[in-house]
C-alpha cells in the first residue's frame, strides 16, 4: 500500500516539475503579450473606452506576429481631436462613422449618432445613407424604432400627396432647402408603414430616391411624434440623439470561458477568436482561461497551460 502511495506522489511530483519546466522556459503555448498595448481604460470626451471596446491604435502581436485587438474586432473606437481642447469618440459601421454618445458598462449598451447628421447640423439633415451593421456583437436594443425618409421624390407641385391632407409625412422645415436634384421628401414612422394603409406608401416611393432608414430612441419619437408638426420640422433632433445598441460576447469561440476567469479576449482581424489575454501578461491560447487564485489544484493540472509555476511550488510537498 505505502509502495502504491509513494508511486502516486512520484507520479505526481513528476507531472508538477513537467509544468513547472515548461511554464520557467516559456512554453510557446503561453506566450506572453504587452499589456501596455490593451490599456485599462482610456477617456475620449465624454466617454470612457474600455473592455470590450477597444482603441484604434490598441492592436498588439503575438510572438509569430499575428496582430490581434484587445476586444471585439468589431468594437474598435477611434479617439477624434474635434476642435482645440474636445476629443470625440467613434465608431466605423459598414463603412459609415458614428459618433459615441455614450458607454453603460453595467447593461452593455451603447448609444451612437451619425456623424455626418451631427457634423452637418440644422433641424431638417439629409440622412444619406441606412444605419447597417455586422450583427457578430452588436445588437438592436428595444428602445429603437426605424424612421424612414423618402427624399428628392418626383412629384408635381399640384399632387395631392404634396398638398392638404396629403402633406402628413412631407417634410417641411425652413432650413431643408432643395434636396440635391430637386424633389420632395418624406419620413414615415414604422406605424404608418405598417397595415393595409401603406400601399400607398409604397407607390410614392418609387418616385424618391432609395429610402434611408435610421433607427431612432423611441421614447423620443413618441414624444416627438404627439405632434407630427415637429417632427416634419425637426427631426434632427431625434437622430442628433442617437440610437442604442447592445453588445453580446459570442458564445461559441472560446470567448465566455475567457472571460469568466477575468481575462480578455484577444481577436483576430477577421474576427476569430486568437486567445484570452491574462492580467499576468501572458496570453493564454490553446485554453482560452486565464489561471486565476480561486483556481483549485485540480483546475491547474487539467489546465496546466494556464497555471503560474509559483502557485504549484508549494503543493509539490506533499
Ligand atoms: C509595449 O508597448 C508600449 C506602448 O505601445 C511600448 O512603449 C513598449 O516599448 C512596448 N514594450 C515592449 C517590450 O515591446
Ligand atoms: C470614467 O472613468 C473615470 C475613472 O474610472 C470616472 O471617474 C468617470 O466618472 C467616468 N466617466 C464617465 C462618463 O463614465
Ligand atoms: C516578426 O517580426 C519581426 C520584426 O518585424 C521579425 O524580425 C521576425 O522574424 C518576425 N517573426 C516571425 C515568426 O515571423
Ligand atoms: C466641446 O465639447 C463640449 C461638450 O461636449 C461642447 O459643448 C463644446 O461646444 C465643444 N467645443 C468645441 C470647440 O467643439
Ligand atoms: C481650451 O482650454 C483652455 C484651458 O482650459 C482654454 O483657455 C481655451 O480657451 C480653450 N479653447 C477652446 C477653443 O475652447
Ligand atoms: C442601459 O442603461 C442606460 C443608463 O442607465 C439606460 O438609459 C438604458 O435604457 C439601458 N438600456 C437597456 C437596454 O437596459
Ligand atoms: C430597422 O431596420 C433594420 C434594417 O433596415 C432592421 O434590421 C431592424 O430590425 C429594424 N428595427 C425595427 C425596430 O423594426
Ligand atoms: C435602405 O434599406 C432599405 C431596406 O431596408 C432599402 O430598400 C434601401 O434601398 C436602402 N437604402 C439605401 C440608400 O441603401
Ligand atoms: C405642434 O407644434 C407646433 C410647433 O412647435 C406648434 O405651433 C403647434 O401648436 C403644436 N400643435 C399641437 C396640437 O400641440
Ligand atoms: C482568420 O485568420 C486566421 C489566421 O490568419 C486563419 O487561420 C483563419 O482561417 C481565418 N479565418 C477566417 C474565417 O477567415
Amino acid at each position: 500500500m505505502a509502495h502504491i502511495l509513494s508511486l502516486l506522489h512520484l507520479f505526481l511530483l513528476l507531472i508538477l516539475l513537467g509544468v513547472h519546466a515548461s511554464v520557467s522556459h516559456g512554453s510557446p503555448l503561453q506566450p506572453e503579450y504587452n499589456t501596455s498595448v490593451c490599456s485599462k481604460s482610456y477617456s475620449c470626451g465624454d466617454v470612457n473606452i474600455s473592455y470590450p471596446f477597444y482603441l484604434s491604435d490598441a492592436i498588439g502581436e503575438t510572438y509569430d506576429n499575428t496582430s490581434f485587438s484587445c476586444g471585439y474586432t468589431d468594437l474598435k473606437l477611434t479617439c477624434l481631436r474635434d476642435g482645440v481642447n474636445n476629443t470625440t469618440a467613434t465608431i466605423q459601421l459598414a463603412g459609415h462613422e458614428y459618433t459615441v454618445q455614450d458607454i453603460v458598462y453595467d447593461n452593455d449598451t451603447v448609444v451612437l449618432a451619425d456623424s455626418d447628421v451631427l457634423r452637418g447640423g440644422g433641424k431638417c439633415p439629409r440622412v444619406s445613407h441606412n444605419v447597417s451593421f455586422d450583427e457578430e456583437w452588436l445588437h438592436y436594443t428595444s428602445s429603437v424604432e426605424n424612421l424612414t425618409f423618402l427624399f428628392g421624390c418626383n412629384l408635381a407641385p399640384t399632387d395631392p400627396r404634396v398638398n392638404a391632407a396629403g402633406n402628413k409625412n412631407k417634410i417641411s422645415c425652413k432650413d431643408f432647402g432643395s434636396s440635391p436634384g430637386g424633389g420632395f421628401s418624406f419620413v414615415f414612422t414604422p406605424e404608418e408603414l405598417g397595415g393595409a394603409g401603406a400601399s400607398a406608401e409604397y407607390e410614392l416611393a418609387k418616385l424618391c430616391d432609395p429610402p434611408v432608414v435610421v433607427p431612432v430612441d423611441v421614447n423620443l419619437l413618441m414624444e416627438m411624434g404627439s405632434n407630427q408638426t415637429v417632427l416634419l420640422t425637426e427631426y434632427g433632433a431625434v437622430i442628433d440623439n442617437g440610437f442604442e445598441l447592445a453588445w453580446h460576447l459570442v458564445e461559441n469561440d472560446g470567448c465566455n470561458p475567457c472571460e469568466k476567469s477575468q481575462g480578455q479576449c484577444a481577436y483576430r482581424q477577421n474576427k476569430t477568436f486568437l486567445g484570452c489575454l491574462c492580467s499576468d501578461g501572458k496570453m493564454a491560447m490553446d485554453s482560452p482561461y486565464c489561471s486565476g487564485s480561486s483556481k483549485s489544484f485540480e483546475t491547474c493540472i487539467l489546465q496546466f497551460n494556464s497555471c503560474k509555476s509559483n502557485k504549484l511550488v508549494p503543493r509539490i510537498v506533499i
